[in-house]
């Protein structure tokens, strides 16, 4: 009875439709791992971070504007030794840069100790001092430093045994400069026996070490020798590690007056 609702245009239409859906079905089922295959390079990221057992999507690390970009920036070695000094230095401290270079750890310390503080910045290179006092005056910075064209082997000619709060050290070369011009060995380990003599009690030591490339590896290894002798009842050394990067990646080093 109900088929005689149906006129032939009708029926004609129910079998087309049927032919298509039909042929769909054989077309997926056949093609079924073809499919997934390209839905994997077209769908959202959600799938391919399953396929990683990775949380984080690659390209996000590399972002730099993204969170772990910012991430990145924040664990770079130099930030990581700014957060222990920002935790030491008060207003009225004296400090020390050692290694000046481009004066981003001066103005840091500048900045920390503030108006009735007073920091004192060596380097050998006069091309360092420029820069370095062109960063301060574009930062506003109080006028409580004092840039000195000396080596770090004079330190204890500028500051009172037991006076300094904060002394650091980035070693290497300065950046755009010439690497001839890095730091040494030698002098290293006679500027470093001098600003344990210079720290005040619970006063901190901040080292960046560089090794491989120009670097080599003597510096780094003369310092890690020396600081592994230190004594224990006199001071504290804590030393960090990348632990997972290639390429002797630099290593932050923490020393405290005790
Ligand atoms: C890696 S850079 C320092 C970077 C600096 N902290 C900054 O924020 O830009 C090392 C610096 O140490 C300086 N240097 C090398 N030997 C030195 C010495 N005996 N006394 C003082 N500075 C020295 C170099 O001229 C160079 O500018």
């Amino acid at each position: 009875m109900y088929t005689l609702m149906y006129n032939i245009t009708q029926i004609k239409m129910i079998l087309y439709i049927g032919f298509i859906i039909e042929h769909i079905y054989y077309v997926l089922q056949r093609n079924f791992y073809v499919f997934i295959f390209l839905y994997m390079f077209l769908c959202p990221e959600s799938i391919i971070i399953g396929m990683h057992n990775n949380t984080v999507p690659p390209q996000v690390m590399h972002t730099p504007g993204g969170r772990n970009g910012a991430i990145m920036e924040n664990y770079q070695i130099t930030r990581w030794c700014a957060q222990f000094i920002r935790q030491q230095v008060q207003e009225g401290d004296l400090c020390i840069d050692a290694t000046m270079g481009n004066g981003n750890d001066t103005l840091l310390l500048s900045q920390l100790c503030g108006e009735t503080g007073r920091v004192l910045a060596f380097d050998i290179q006069n091309k360092a001092l420029k820069s370095t006092e062109e960063r301060l005056h574009k930062h506003d910075t109080p006028h409580n430093y004092k840039l000195i064209l000396d080596s770090h082997t004079n330190l204890e000619n500028y500051a009172e045994p037991g006076s300094v709060s904060c002394i650091v050290f980035n070693f290497g070369y300065l950046p755009g400069g010439s690497h001839e011009l890095c730091t040494k060995p030698d002098s290293s380990l006679c500027a470093l026996t001098q600003a344990l003599t210079l720290l005040q009690k619970g006063g901190l030591l901040s080292l960046c070490i560089y090794s491989g490339g120009d670097s080599g590896f003597e510096e780094r290894d003369a310092i890690l020798s020396w600081l592994k002798q230190l004594d224990p009842h006199s001071f504290l050394v804590i030393k960090s590690e990348y632990y997972n990067r290639p390429n002797h990646p630099p290593i932050p080093v923490l020393v405290i007056k005790l």
